[in-house]
């Protein structure tokens, strides 16, 4: 028999970034017993690389916006596939959710006149994210933990779940282990609220660390829940290229949005050889209007280095290919050339974009008020994830909640920059009421002992395999195939090659082997994450495969277009009965008749 501890809660939240902080402070406001496993330290997200702001229409800087504009900026980065229902409550939420975290203690930056100052961003019309400097996340984490922290919430840090548990249909916690000591932890809980976050780690040059192997989705298909739009894979278009052990670390869109122009090894600004249509009438066509307007001119249009992230690292990989890239193979990303323009040029770009000033002269030697820096795609976010009810969070197991990114609808095909941390916000607070609402209307579960035996035994077979290979091989394996195969550029050869391996990678998975024994060994804990990040590639794999046309993040060589058959359709993944993965085209849901008339008007 294995040995665990066992604690109580009414609602266990699983993650404590953004999404799960907030929801951790709504469920215990709402008077239930609240607990958070957290697999790294407290405050420790990927929240944080989130660095440029929070959109919310707050109109502070430009008074013409509004949550009608923010709604449908939001909608057409996400080419139309967001749930509009999400994508409403998001936009009206949202100022509500900046400015309550004001008065938890966010210390923003500011208008002249003391208002929350708000900068412009890809993809949205007007400036609109609230920020602190490029280290936006950091100060939400820091908000949230000190607000958290006195509503008496009961903190598991450094804790793996390995597993849901289930009570008849309805979920009834989570099974995992502390990392440090390796010893089992046993969660009963009348609803759960995933808030793992993303996928990143199953590619092998991403913005995310090391937590994020895809758990809270992977926890959820294999507890019977619904994955939806997995194909829809962010690549940040800025990520440090050299040297290479920072590959991938994030360069904030907020350098774009300060001024910062992108520019091909011949010194060329690229971004002005390929408008998309759709932007055609929103985007400066020369340098002097763009630069207007990242300095808050109302009349002037927007550079196209602030384009949706999607296209914009399509162009960069564009670049690299046709040999106009950067020596390490980027392009270059240049806000230094802003002191022609300002003279206290080197003290605003250090004002504005601390963390970027120090992160390149701390791992790149390079001083970025003088000269440019090299930057390409990192995968950053996964737009698809658990699919939930728009108003609660609800997932389609009872009593299972899913906030920020490991739940899917909000972004569609592609998610603008900044609306993260406002979806964290707004549906981290609604997921914590719901599930708060959930464990007072519902009776108290219980863990079937077999079940918790079965999951102590699966986590343990690493150790008992004398002979198998170790773990970091396949992970390494299979991070290379996914960013070859199934990255920002996808064709169906390629794809069907990932597919035929995945079999092969979870074959391996089953043998392999760790030594040493249960205290923080990372041997073990990379065995028992590769078992997500095998089920969220598989997921992303199959939907990328199925989905034949181009559409927001999802780019494929052979189907360059959009395909209007795909306008309307949603990717579905759930566990069959056999447990193999079973991939439907679902409709999406229509658009109702107000919010489609917002849609035009803003068009
Ligand atoms: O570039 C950034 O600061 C990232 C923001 C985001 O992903 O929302």
């Amino acid at each position: 028999m294995a040995e665990y501890e066992t604690h109580q809660h009414d609602v266990l939240v699983i993650g404590a970034g953004g999404a799960g902080l907030r929801a951790a402070i709504e469920a215990s406001a709402a008077g239930v017993s609240v607990g958070v496993v957290t697999k790294s330290l407290l405050g420790k997200a990927h929240t944080v690389m989130a660095e440029g702001g929070i959109a919310a229409a707050l109109a502070n800087v430009d008074d013409r916006d509004n949550w009608k504009v923010h709604f449908a900026d939001t909608m057409r980065g996400g080419q139309y596939l967001n749930n509009p229902r999400m994508a409403q409550l998001h936009a009206q939420e949202a100022p509500a959710r900046v400015r309550e975290l004001e008065a938890w203690g966010a210390l923003f930056d500011r208008t002249q006149d003391g208002r929350i100052l708000q900068r412009n961003f890809g993809g949205h019309k007007y400036p609109r994210l609230a920020h602190v400097g490029d280290r936006t996340g950091l100060e939400m984490i820091r908000t949230l933990q000190d607000h958290g922290i006195h509503q008496g919430i009961d903190v598991h840090m450094e804790c793996t779940i390995v597993t849901l548990l289930k009570d008849g249909d309805r979920v009834a916690g989570a099974f995992g282990y502390d990392r440090e000591r390796g010893r089992f932890k046993l969660f009963q809980a009348k609803a759960v609220v995933l808030a793992t976050g993303g996928i990143g780690r199953a590619y092998k040059v991403t913005s995310n660390s090391w937590e994020y192997t895809g758990d809270g989705l992977a926890l959820a298909y294999h507890a019977g829940a619904t994955l939806m739009d997995m194909e829809f894979v962010q690549f940040h278009p800025t990520g440090m290229v050299w040297p290479p052990s920072v590959r991938g670390i994030l360069v904030t869109e907020g350098v774009r949005g300060e001024g910062g122009i992108l520019l091909n090894k011949d010194k060329r600004r690229f971004m002005f050889d390929d408008i998309p249509p759709l932007y055609k009438n929103q985007t400066a066509d020369n340098p002097e209007e763009g630069w207007r307007y990242t300095q808050g001119d109302k009349n002037a249009k927007r550079p196209p280095e602030l384009l949706t992230r999607d296209h914009v690292a399509r162009c960069i990989v564009r670049e690299v290919k046709e040999g106009r890239g950067s020596p390490h193979g980027g392009v270059f990303l240049d806000i230094s050339w802003i002191k022609e323009k300002l003279p206290n040029a080197a003290e605003h770009i250090k004002k504005k974009l601390p963390s970027m000033y120090h992160q390149f002269k701390q791992l790149a030697d390079i001083d970025i008020t003088q000269e440019p820096m090299e930057v390409g795609p990192t995968v950053h976010y996964v737009m698809g994830g658990v699919r939930v009810d728009a108003d609660t969070q609800m997932s389609d197991v009872p009593g299972l909640f899913a906030a920020g990114e490991c739940g899917a609808g909000l972004h569609g095909a592609n998610r603008l920059g900044g609306n993260s941390l406002s979806d964290l916000l707004v549906f981290g607070k609604r997921a914590g009421e719901y599930a708060a609402c959930f464990a007072k209307e519902h009776s108290a579960v219980s863990v079937n002992p077999d079940e918790v035996e079965a999951a102590a035994r699966q986590a343990l077979e690493p150790f008992e395999r004398e002979s198998g290979e170790g773990p970091f091989q396949v992970q390494h394996d299979l991070q290379n195939m996914m960013q070859d195969w199934v990255g920002i550029v996808r064709r169906e050869e390629e794809l069907e090659k990932a597919l035929s391996q995945i079999p092969v990678l979870w074959e391996r998975w089953r043998k392999v082997s760790v030594g040493g024994n249960r205290e923080y060994n990372p041997g073990w804990h990379t065995a028992l994450d590769l078992r997500n990040l095998l089920t969220v590639s598989e997921a992303i794999t199959r939907a990328a495969l199925e989905r034949k046309e181009s559409r927001g993040a999802h780019f494929r060589d052979d189907y360059p277009a959009k395909d209007e058959s795909f306008a309307k359709v949603h990717m579905t993944i759930r566990k069959g009965p056999d447990g193999e993965m079973r991939i439907s085209r679902e409709p999406a849901s229509e658009i109702p008749a107000d919010l489609q008339q917002i849609i035009e008007e803003m068009k």
